[in-house]
């Protein structure tokens, strides 16, 4: 399916006889979590109490998630789980992403003009992929974990059923979607009781949401995507637009894909590969800017060269990058060193490519602090990058009756027609076209980097600046940094289309703006920030572990404990 360049590989290889070279290391005999909801984290460490392994923290704190964060994963969507178990050095992606029901077509979303109608891409359950999280807890929990499903999903049930607290995140993001969910007052009535968003404080019970997630606790596979649930889903999805039938639940497959390794400057990158387009973007932009001595340059020319860098790779993720089950993605090109000097030779340091320059469409972009992601490590140092997603706030704003299933919006993730935006303002092609069964790109990019010395896991949500803050967060770490650094650092992102750097408040001065408007780049100053990161960092010389979460969020929970 993927296949690897012979350079890159001659690289991973070249690490790997650095690494049993060494002295062996202890494991780190602790425990970390980091993740975008201290409730989730703690659900992670009572997984660890009872003697679980990541893997098995991980189901638990995806399903914690699910409760707590409703904006942002859940039940009713998918995500990307990046496992590396060092034992045996043994790294895989668990691909849990969404599916298109059988019934989709490619113009679903057109009008008689051919128009996109946005509405129908993001509101509601013909917006909706069949889930592939649940599937993926199950299998996480049947081929890694230690302990039974019914325990790792024990927190998450008992969360729904005696709720959580609403915080400032459930509150910010719900203002953005709370005039659609209000179209459909019993899913309304579950995360805005009375129809108003809830105070900070109040409690948010979801019993139906428990009893979903007992049956899949009980039965398995067959608890979600066949039987009373399954009927249930497909009669309230359908019952408002939906497409969705029994076969397509009972078919849905979770995927292990072999990961994308590339390496910088003496670290080893294992991330996501497609149906994640972020994997190959960062290789690509890491392989592009390798000759450089970024230390050795100012912000602006750093800014500027990564930029180039970010607007080549996003042209190509726009041209080239599908599901890799229907499409012949060229990846061997992507990730040659050769390619990369074609496009580095395009590249100058005295003036901005415009993006009309390199072949492909126009769009815009909206900042998104949806999705979430967690970073985890057990005792052993096997590791867990979790990228999970509903899309955008709150999904399709939907929940089938009787389900508790908050359905996601993955659809609008396809290319709804060639060329034009989607919600995040990223264009695709023939690659990213809506076919039934087939998983929709995404940017989700659970990343892990290993050095002989350090190994970091992380990861952020954010639509399509996933790839560029996961980018600057592993070039901080390779320049040294800890995960407080990564998670914090001042955020800049270019996506090709539309051709500017956007920038967080504050991080250049207005003199350093005006010097990368002098090379030809427009900039825009952001109102908002962007992004949720976590990570998790093991120092193996100087026996440290570390975690952290994004400080641009009051919710996160990040915590290092002595292992059991
Ligand atoms: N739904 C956002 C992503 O998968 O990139």
């Amino acid at each position: 399916m993927i296949r690897f360049p012979s350079a890159p590989g001659a690289r991973v290889l070249a690490f790997l006889v650095l690494l049993v070279s060494l002295p062996a290391l202890a494991a780190p005999g602790r425990v970390a979590v980091s993740s975008a909801h201290e409730l989730a984290t703690a659900a992670g460490l009572e997984i660890f109490e009872q003697g679980g392994n990541a893997f098995d923290a991980a189901v638990a704190v995806s399903a914690a998630l699910a409760v707590v964060e409703p904006a942002s994963s859940g039940i009713g969507g998918g995500g990307f789980w990046l496992l590396h178990r060092p034992e045996d050095d043994f790294s895989t992606m668990v691909d849990g992403r969404e599916t298109a029901p059988a019934a989709a077509t490619r113009d679903m979303y057109l009008d008689d003009d051919g128009e996109v109608v946005r509405d129908l891409a993001i509101n509601g359950p013909l917006a909706a992929g069949i889930p592939g999280a649940p599937a993926a807890w199950v299998h996480l929990a049947d081929r890694y974990g230690t302990l039974p499903l019914a325990q790792l999903l024990g927190p998450a049930i008992r969360l729904a059923e005696e709720g959580f607290p609403v915080d400032s995140k459930y509150q910010t993001l719900l203002n953005f979607r709370a005039h659609i969910m209000l179209r459909w007052p019993d899913t309304a009535e579950i995360f805005m009781p009375g129809g108003d968003i809830p105070e900070l404080g109040a409690i948010i019970r979801q019993p139906e949401l428990a009893n979903t997630l007992r049956a899949l606790a009980e039965q398995g596979f067959d608890g979600f995507y066949r039987g009373p649930v399954a009927e249930k889903l497909v009669a309230g999805a359908n019952a408002e637009g939906g497409i969705w039938s029994l076969d397509d639940l009972a078919a849905y497959e979770v995927v292990e894909r072999e990961v994308i390794r590339t390496s910088y400057r003496g670290h080893e990158l294992i991330t996501a590969s497609p149906p994640s387009s972020g994997g190959i973007a960062i290789a690509q932009i890491l392989n592009l800017v390798e000759p450089y001595d970024l230390a050795a340059m100012s912000r602006v020319e750093r800014v500027h060269l990564l930029s180039e860098a970010m607007r080549r790779a996003y042209r190509d993720r726009a041209l080239y990058l599908g599901d890799p089950d229907f499409v012949e993605i060229p990846t061997d090109m992507l990730l040659s060193p050769h390619y990369a000097a074609g496009l580095r030779a395009g590249i100058r340091m005295d003036r901005a490519t415009p993006s009309a320059a390199l072949a492909a469409d126009p769009s815009l972009l909206p900042e998104s602090d949806n999705t979430t992601h967690f970073s985890l490590m057990d005792g052993d140092g096997n590791l867990v990058s979790a990228t999970l997603t509903i899309n955008l706030p709150y999904g399709a704003a939907y929940v089938p009756p009787g389900t508790g299933v908050l359905l996601n919006n993955e659809m609008d993730d396809f290319s709804a027609a060639p060329g034009v935006p989607n919600e995040y303002g990223l264009i695709g092609f023939e690659a990213n076209a809506i076919e039934p069964g087939k998983r929709m790109l995404s940017s989700m990019t659970p990343t892990i980097v290993q050095s002989p010395e350090r190994v970091a896991v992380l990861g952020t949500p954010g639509g399509a600046r996933i790839i560029t803050m996961v980018l600057l967060g592993v070039l901080d770490f390779i320049d040294g940094n800890d995960p407080a650094s990564w998670v914090s650092l001042p955020r800049f992102h270019h996506q090709y289309q539309p051709d500017e750097i956007s920038l967080e408040r504050g991080f250049l001065t207005e003199e350093e703006i005006a010097e990368l408007e002098a090379l030809g780049h427009e900039v825009t100053v952001r109102a908002r920030t962007w992004g949720n990161m976590h990570g998790v960092m093991w120092d193996r010389v100087n026996d440290r572990v570390e975690a952290a979460h994004d400080p641009r969020w009051d919710s996160g929970g990040a915590e290092v404990r002595d292992s059991r």
